[in-house]
């Protein structure tokens, strides 16, 4: 057994790998709560994957049999229902995880350098992820899966010139039909889940290159020139990839396996309650994870009354919406994502953790926060004249937290950094 290993080890490091990223692997031993959400995610991911395979096996992907086969599997397929429910949940667990995951690492600067590349291929996912939900929403046929593909696919309609021409493209058709459910099937089933665990591959590797960031926002590798007190440095046995052959020590760490695997177990279990909660209690969500209108068959000749994306779209639907020209809509729309992707290079303090910045880029944070939440809620109701103007007003805000702090973060009145993780 022992030669076996050796053998293969010898051609594929296998062991050496889960030194590097698992038993040797250094993480800061004042992980939170926040920092439960990128396993989850991975969990979340494996989740669709598998639940998305099994649903495939029996869904049809065409515009007579869609609908029905949806039904078939909620029916007939044996727990067709389940692994309906898993996916559909799923979806919006994911956006929950992956919101919360993005959060925390506006909160702690975990964007900040050297960890951009990490935070653009983070908003790479978060791009293929929206464009996978959404391509995963119209596969049931639905009127909302029908009308609410109408509605976001028509934004590409508003660029200049090319607009036409892209929305046919898009549809391969001339209006939305069987050939755009067929191609968004093949994107949804197999080239975007591709793309996605391609760059979670990547986003893990760009971690691992330089190391966790934590809730103190210190770094937590040092220069080992003897000024680092000895209590302070961790006595496990980290990968020389991290130590550079004794160049650096490590502070206030541990490996994270067993260590972390242990702590994200705790919170896979927390998680999974309330996956299951959902799954088996309030499958649709209360009307925001699975939409009314979508369990009636896709109807070109009847608009519903309200058409309204998914929860985890409607904070830049409302920023859509806000703007009265459609073009300058789609701009503010595509500049609110833009933005977050721009972060590492808005933000240009020296200190990573909100528990050492100002007052101000606290409440800032705040003002992120609500804008989000209120953008969010708002995009679920009509679009009335006042529902509007609260838009534009929380569309102003959101924006605001990104100028804001792009001033205010040069010449930023800090906390004292503590020398130690606390
Ligand atoms: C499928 C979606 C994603 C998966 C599976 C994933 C996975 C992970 C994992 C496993 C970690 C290390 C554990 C942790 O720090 O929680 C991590 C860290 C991180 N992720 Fe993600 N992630 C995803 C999406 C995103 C997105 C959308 C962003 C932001 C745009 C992002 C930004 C970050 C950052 C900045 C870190 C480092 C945090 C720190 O060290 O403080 N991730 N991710």
């Amino acid at each position: 057994m022992k030669n076996l290993m050796n053998w293969i080890e010898y051609r594929l490091p296998v062991m050496e790998k889960m030194k590097i990223h698992m038993t040797q692997y250094p993480a800061p031993k004042n992980f939170n709560f926040w920092y439960f959400f990128g396993s989850l995610a991975i969990v979340v991911l494996v989740n669709q994957i598998l639940t998305g395979i099994w649903l495939t096996m029996n869904y049809e992907p065409s515009a007579e049999g869609a609908f029905r086969s949806i039904e078939y599997i909620m029916r007939d397929v044996e727990y067709g229902w389940l692994l309906r429910y898993m996916h559909s949940t799923g979806a919006s667990a994911f956006f929950v995880v992956v919101y919360l995951h993005m959060l925390r690492g506006m909160m702690y600067g975990s964007y900040q350098k050297p960890r951009e590349l990490l935070w653009i291929f983070g908003m790479l996912i978060y791009l293929v992820l929206m464009a996978e939900a959404f391509m995963g929403y119209m596969l049931p046929w639905g009127q909302m899966s029908f009308w609410g593909a109408q509605v976001i696919i028509s934004i590409f309609g508003v660029i200049p010139f090319i607009g036409d021409d892209l929305t046919l493209w898009i549809r391969g058709d001339y209006v939305i039909s069987g050939a755009t459910l067929n191609r968004f099937f093949a994107l949804h089933v197999i080239a975007l889940p591709l793309v996605l665990v391609i760059l979670v591959f990547l986003h893990i590797m760009a971690l691992h290159e330089v190391g966790s960031n934590n809730p103190d926002g210190i770094e937590t590798k040092r220069d080992n020139d003897g000024t680092v007190p000895a209590d302070a440095v961790s006595k496990f046995e980290f990968h020389d990839n991290f130590t550079k052959g004794g160049k650096k020590v490590i502070i206030d760490s541990i490996p994270f396996h067993p260590y972390y695997t242990v702590k994200d177990l705790v919170g896979l279990a927390g998680f999974l309650f309330l996956f299951a909660y959902v799954i088996f209690f309030m499958p649709e969500g209360g009307g925001y994870f699975l939409e009314a209108p979508n369990f009636e068959l896709a109807n070109p000749m009847k608009t519903p009354e309200h058409i309204a994306p998914v929860w985890y779209f409607t904070p830049f639907y409302a920023i859509l919406r806000a703007v009265p020209n459609p073009l300058f809509g789609a701009v503010a729309m595509f500049a609110a994502i833009l933005a977050l992707a721009l972060l590492p290079w808005i933000d240009r303090g020296k200190v990573r953790s909100v528990r050492y910045r100002c007052g101000l880029h606290k409440l800032n944070l705040v003002n992120f926060c609500i804008s989000f939440v209120a953008l969010g809620i708002l995009g679920v109701l009509p679009a009335t004249p006042l529902y509007t103007l609260l838009s534009q007003l929380f569309s102003f805000t959101y924006f605001g937290f990104f100028i804001l702090l792009w001033f205010y973060s040069k010449n930023e009145n800090t906390k004292p950094l503590p020398e130690r993780l606390t």
